[in-house]
Formats: C-alpha cells, sequence, structure tokens
C-alpha cells in the first residue's frame, strides 16, 4: 500500500473535523486520533461504513467493534444494562481509556456486534475525535486502523502507512499519548470482568469499584482475543531481565541474525506510549528479530506484558 496516496489533513486545519464528520455522515472510513492509538472510524449505523471497516481491516466479521460516544450521556440511548458499576467506571473515567461491555439495547444494528447481543462502549478523551463524534451525533465505530493481526497505529503515518488510500481521510493529531489500547470491562455477565488489559491499570478501576476484578474467562472472551496480534513482520524475543537478553543477543549473534534492542524505558507510560513505534520500527530497520525485556506484571506493566506475548506468540 502507498503511503504517497494517503489523504492526510493536519488536525489544526480548520477544514479537518468538517471533512470529517461529512466524511462518515457519508458513510465513509477516516483515521482518527484517539489518545490510546488511531482508530478506523465510520457510522456505526451504516451497514456499508461497517462492513468496509471489516473489509479494510481485513478483520473476521465475528470480531465486533468498539463504539465510541460524543459524551457519557449517551450511553443510557444504546444500552439496556445499565447498573451502579457502569455507571461508576463511566462517570470517574470518561471520557477515557476505558471500554464498558454491556448489553446493547435492541435497536443497536447487529453488524458491528459481530453478531453478538452485547456492544462495548468508550467516551475517547481526545479533542479531535469527541468533536468529530459529538458532531456525527450517533455512535461511531472505531477498531484500531491496522490490517488484522498487525500492530496498532499511534501516528496517523503508521495509519498512512497500512492502510493508505483504502481510507477516505486521515486526521493528523500528533502522536497518541497513551500509545496502548483501552482497558476493556465486560459488565454483561454475572460477574465483572476484565476482557482487555490496557491503558487504565485495573487497579485503579478496582480502587474505584471497591472490589477486585478477574481476568475474563467467560464467552465473551473468544473474539479478537487471539493468542497472535500485534505482531511486526520480525520476530519478537522476550526477556525477563538484562541478563536473558544479553544472552538472546549473543544467540542471535551465533545464528547470524541481525536484531535491534527494544527500548524499555523505566517509566511504564513511556513505555506504553512507545511501544508499537518501536515495534514497527524494527520492521522499517528490516532486522530479523527484537529483543524486548519485559516489565513487572502491575499497572501499565499488565498491558504492556500482554501486548509483547501476544507480538511474540507463534503465527
Ligand atoms: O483504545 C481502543 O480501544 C481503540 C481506540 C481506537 O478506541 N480501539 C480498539 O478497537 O482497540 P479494536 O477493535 O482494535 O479492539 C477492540 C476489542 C476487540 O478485541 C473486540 O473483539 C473487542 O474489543 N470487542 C468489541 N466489542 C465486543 C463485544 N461486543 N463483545 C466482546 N468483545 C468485544
Ligand atoms: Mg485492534
Amino acid at each position: 500500500m502507498s503511503a504517497a496516496q494517503c489523504n492526510i489533513v493536519p488536525g489544526d486545519d480548520p477544514s479537518a473535523v468538517p471533512r470529517a464528520v461529512d466524511a462518515v455522515l457519508d458513510g465513509g472510513i477516516v483515521g482518527l486520533p484517539t489518545e490510546t492509538v488511531y482508530g478506523l472510524a465510520g457510522d456505526a449505523l451504516s451497514d456499508g461504513a461497517v462492513r468496509r471497516i471489516y473489509e479494510v481491516k481485513g478483520r473476521p466479521p465475528t470480531h465486533p467493534l468498539i463504539l465510541h460516544l460524543g459524551r457519557a450521556d449517551w450511553l443510557a440511548s444504546w444500552t439496556d444494562g445499565l447498573g451502579g458499576a457502569a455507571d461508576l467506571l463511566a462517570h470517574e473515567c470518561w471520557p477515557g481509556p476505558l471500554t464498558l461491555l454491556l448489553p446493547a439495547a435492541r435497536h443497536v444494528p447487529r453488524a458491528p456486534l459481530g453478531g453478538r447481543r452485547t456492544a462495548a462502549f468508550r467516551v475517547p478523551a481526545h479533542d479531535l475525535a469527541r468533536t468529530v463524534i459529538d458532531a456525527v451525533g450517533r455512535p461511531v465505530a472505531a477498531p484500531s486502523a491496522n490490517r488484522f493481526g498487525r500492530v496498532s497505529p499511534t501516528t496517523a503515518a503508521h495509519v498512512c502507512d497500512d492502510l493508505g488510500s483504502d481510507v477516505d481521510l486521515v486526521v493528523d493529531g500528533g502522536p497518541s499519548v497513551l500509545g496502548i489500547e483501552s482497558t476493556i470491562v465486560d459488565l454483561s455477565e454475572s460477574e465483572i470482568q476484565i476482557l482487555r488489559h490496557g491503558a487504565i491499570p485495573v487497579e485503579d478501576l478496582e480502587t474505584i469499584l471497591g472490589r477486585t476484578i478477574p481476568d475474563a474467562r467467560g464467552a465473551s472472551r473468544a473474539p479478537g482475543m487471539l493468542h497472535s496480534h500485534y505482531a511486526p513482520a520480525c520476530e519478537v524475543l522476550l526477556a525477563v531481565d538484562e541478563t536473558e537478553a544479553a544472552s538472546i543477543a549473543s544467540s542471535c549473534d551465533r545464528q547470524g541474525r541481525s536484531w535491534r534492542r527494544l527500548s524499555a524505558p523505566d517509566s511504564l507510560p513511556l513505555y506504553a506510549a512507545t511501544l508499537f513505534d518501536e515495534l514497527r520500527r524494527c520492521d522499517r530497520f528490516g532486522v530479523d528479530a527484537v529483543i524486548a525485556v519485559l516489565p513487572p506484571a502491575r499497572g501499565l506493566g499488565r498491558a504492556i506484558r500482554d501486548r509483547l506475548e501476544k507480538a511474540a506468540a507463534p503465527r
């Protein structure tokens, strides 16, 4: 795909928001910046737009899309299952990198839900995204704007590299500040569960709810929670510490394989913000392998480990 043919507009250009809104209202698909990663945005109520999102991503039609809302008070119109925990989490965390999985209201079309009766909702905390969604006035479906199974995009250039002219417009809002996808909490089953670790650490959600939240085990876990995901073309080799990373590097040298170390800052927010660009970089440098030291399994470290383990999984 040629990035040169990508239709990109700077986010501070006065035409950016109206063009993005018009494209979505016309059933088009737009690369839209959010605080987590760039989304591939389209009208969730338009069958044509939803079909194009699945086609362009190369995503199986059974993998549902997150419905992005302009404001938290839209939620009541789109779900049947608003309860105490959902209200509390939405109130405390929105706009922000938290996605709530809830029973969908009857009038929500099934196509963006991958045929399911639950829907995942999020109000993004990015001014451009929220302004566009607010002006569209209805839920905007937006999976990460990468090809299925590949590394999520954190800049407009990443979206253009992956999708080029397949997307109608890309709004350049600068690098995504958090750099890792939203945390998904499943509130659709009897027990609250974490469906995907993400940019809000589970510990923060546990403090808000005053209870522990286990990882998901139920039926909702299936779609999109594939073992291999977020994968660059080069091989991803994981180390528990610097000593193991050095020994993996020596063994690559002995095998005549080129490698690069993934920069793994001590600051977990910085590690998360740079992770996907670092994974993409190893493909740009054309190395055989990237060696990553795993962060501790707490706070944001859980989401970072999850992405690295999926990137390293057999394909
Ligand atoms: O931060 C984010 O969440 C980004 C930005 C663009 O908002 N979006 C994102 O979307 O990561 P996506 O489609 O790449 O990942 C959403 C995940 C998928 O694994 C999907 O299967 C799951 O959420 N999901 C969405 N709706 C669901 C549903 N109704 N039931 C179960 N899983 C659902
Ligand atoms: Mg994704």
